[in-house]
């Protein structure tokens, strides 16, 4: 056996390495909610954290031997891991669980899929092989996300001794919409998560969604149990690093593009379809349509980092936001106003600086596991801020009272959110901000993975 007693395993992550110019390697935090949730797993935790190498850097990291402490990186071949990442989880798994597919945007599960979904399961077979090689008798061990929802199965058989556990930070799809897999892929995923002693999920609604599916298509949920773990923002952390000096130097830069005295609506995510930030941005051109006091007087933040760019379909996403930010600004645009300030090239301190200058954060995915953007931009903003959120964000459960909620399909209806959240009076906002805070940090990263790890052993 081996040696940890806690081990975590996630596809991504907490540090990604470059080769620089001098051949030294640079790293650089992961990103992504699953990534911020975990970072409470410090190296002094004795925790085992097991992830992928996924850019070259990181993989000459695992030919030289370099890492941090408490991460093992598994160097999985190059065209098994494209496949498991790209083709199943997050081209499939990842449509499949936040209902994007709509005609004429469907899935083929043709040979082509059977494939990949043959190195999916090698995939995961390398990570349950590592965890069984690494972890003591009777640790614990918290496998993350869609990616690997075979590992709570296959580690079984290979270590019974273990406690196993597996979270879920993206919705779970109803069972009508799941019964889109293939009749033995749907199977294999969920009696590969069952192989779990604990399941947990951010929300009631992707809990329910999962034992539906079991229902339906597993003969039930066996013995695991499932719970439900809604991860709020690390507001200690947040708080200090969006008072550091790169912080101020980027506040400065962006007031620069905001101008003088206007307003800022403010969102952050990946540039991903789920996220809807074209839709955002239909909604943002609406508002200036509809009510043209706010021409000159507002400025849209739309930071739309790109994100699994090896897929046509994420990179044509990222195109459209381009272009449609651009044809807005074309459309409205004075000499002395840009109405929206797309920054596309990740930059943490620069998202943290629009956190601070928000006014109206604007966050209306079609669907989403938690979005801890809603969290955090309320627990940051200098002046407290207003929030649009989708009724379809897991956040919404939480927040829902003190946001300002919109079917993220209906344009004009966001249109009239922002307005509303740009009409708030000051008072009123900063009210509901302080209550939002609360809500946001009711269960910090820290303590979210302890209780699971808790109710895991217990
Ligand atoms: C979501 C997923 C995570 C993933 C993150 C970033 O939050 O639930 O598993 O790490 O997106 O996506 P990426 O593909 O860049 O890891």
């Amino acid at each position: 056996f081996g040696a940890a007693q806690v081990l975590v395993a996630s596809n991504r992550g907490p540090v990604s390495y470059a080769v620089a110019d001098d051949g030294s390697l640079r790293s650089k935090r992961g990103g992504g909610g699953l990534v911020s949730g975990l970072s409470a797993i410090g190296p002094d935790s004795g925790a085992l954290w097991v992830c992928s190498a996924l850019s070259d850097g990181d993989r000459e990291a695992v030919r030289r031997g370099v890492g941090e402490d408490g991460v093992r990186m598994l160097d999985i071949p190059a065209d098994v891991h494209a496949d498991a990442y790209n083709g199943v989880a997050n081209s499939v798994l990842w449509f499949v669980h936040h209902m994007l597919y709509q005609t004429p945007l469907e899935p083929a599960f043709d040979a082509e899929f059977r494939r990949q979904w043959a190195s999916y399961e090698t995939y995961n077979r390398a990570f349950a092989r590592a965890l069984a090689e690494e972890a003591a008798e009777g640790a614990a061990v918290l496998v993350q996300d869609y990616h690997l929802t075979l590992v709570p199965g296959m580690l079984r058989e290979l270590r019974s001794d273990l406690r196993i556990g597996h979270f879920s930070h993206t919705p779970w799809a109803p069972p009508e919409y799941f019964a889109m897999l293939p009749d033995d892929i749907a199977r294999q995923v969920l009696r590969g998560m069952l192989g779990a002693d604990r399941l947990g999920f951010l929300t009631h609604r992707w809990a329910d969604a999962f034992t539906a599916c079991c229902e339906r298509f597993a003969g039930g949920l066996g013995g695991t149990r499932i719970g439900v773990h809604g991860l709020g923002a690390d507001a200690d952390f947040l708080r200090a690093r969006s008072h550091e000096a790169d912080v101020d130097e980027r506040m400065a830069a962006l007031r620069e593009e905001i101008g003088e005295g206007r307003r800022t609506v403010v969102r952050v995510d990946r540039t991903e379809l789920s996220k809807n930030i074209v839709r955002g941005l239909l909604a943002y051109r609406q508002l200036l349509e509809d009510r043209p006091e706010w021409r000159e007087r507002v400025v849209h933040l739309a930071f739309a980092y790109p994100s699994r760019q090896d897929l046509a379909v994420y990179r044509d996403y990222t195109a459209e936001v381009q272009r449609l930010a651009q044809e807005i600004n074309e459309q409205y645009g004075t000499p002395g106003w840009r109405p929206v300030v797309l920054h596309v090239r990740d930059d943490f301190a620069r998202s943290l600086a629009a956190y601070r200058l928000a006014d109206v954060a604007l966050v209306n995915p079609i669907r989403d596991g938690m979005n801890l953007v809603a969290k955090e931009v309320p627990v940051v903003s200098d002046a407290g801020c207003a929030l649009v959120l989708s009724r379809e964000a897991g956040a919404h459960e939480e927040l829902g009272e003190d946001a300002i909620t919109v079917n993220p399909y209906d344009v004009v209806q966001t249109a009239e959110a922002l307005h509303e959240a740009l009409s708030m009076r000051p008072e009123d906002r900063t009210e509901r901000s302080k209550r939002l805070a609360a809500a946001a940090t009711a269960l910090p990263p820290a303590r979210w993975f302890l209780d699971q790890l808790e109710a895991l052993r217990g």
